[in-house]
């Protein structure tokens, strides 16, 4: 691909405007030539404006998403495309949300720009398990374990069951869930069925890939290895 639409498609601007930051010698390779449109160089030795190029496509990123952000990309409130770099929102092909989190739901968020894998990842084919914890406005009754793995419950409004799902009790109010499914309001709508309701909600693993350490709002690109994490069992 030609560079200045493979630089345009990363969204340094239109295809205009990287002409434009070629014709001013903003970018250069490693050594801080100046490079031309039509050079033939290789990616990594890119810079513009001695920044070295964003990843290129087949980008994936995992982010900590905090509360009160939501995963749409036209809410007009506070979005977690807002908390990406402002060129990361308008790249080619489009970066988006693997799934959603509601506004209320912190936790383990990904993102990728490569549809196959997005598409991997969702299907209840796949099932990869999506590990929630969740602190209870009451206490357990018991019975949820068994009622969440049964394979039978029907969600309000709903005509196919869930698929079992496994409960690891925590605490009196205070429990780890695990679903291979993505259904509206999931979690919240299993405890509200086991007749609870949750107060705090935060994804911790998808697959094997865990949240860890990342502070809330920060992101950080996945490699390869931990792209396959999140299919490990
Ligand atoms: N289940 C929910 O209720 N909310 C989420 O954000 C994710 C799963």
């Amino acid at each position: 691909m030609k560079l200045v639409k493979l630089i345009a498609n990363l969204g340094y601007g239109s295809r205009k405007d990287v002409t434009q930051l070629f014709r001013s010698g903003r970018i250069t390779d490693a050594e801080g030539e100046v490079l031309y449109a039509d050079d033939v160089v290789p990616y990594e030795t890119i810079r513009v404006d001695d920044e070295p190029l964003d990843p290129p496509p087949g980008l994936t990123l995992m982010m900590n998403k905090p509360l009160g952000v939501t995963c749409s990309r036209k809410d007009p409130g506070r979005v977690v495309y807002d908390l990406l770099p402002p060129r990361y929102r308008v790249r080619s092909p489009a970066l988006s949300t693997v799934g959603r989190l509601d506004r209320d739901t912190s936790g383990l968020l990904l993102f990728t720009d490569d549809g196959a894998l997005l598409h991997r990842i969702i299907s209840p084919k796949a099932n990869v398990t999506k590990v929630y914890e969740a602190t209870l406005a009451q206490d357990l009754r018991g019975d949820e374990g068994e009622l969440f793995a049964g394979g039978t419950l029907l969600l309000e409004a709903e005509t196919e069951p869930l698929a079992p799902a496994v409960l690891d009790v925590l605490g009196p109010r205070h429990a780890r869930l695990g679903v291979t499914e993505g259904r509206y309001h999931q979690v919240r709508r299993m405890f509200a069925a086991a007749g609870n309701h949750v107060e705090t909600l935060q994804r911790v693993s998808i697959g094997a890939l865990a949240l860890g350490e990342l502070p809330p709002g920060e992101w950080r690109v996945l490699d390869a290895d931990e792209v396959a994490l999140i299919f490990a069992p």
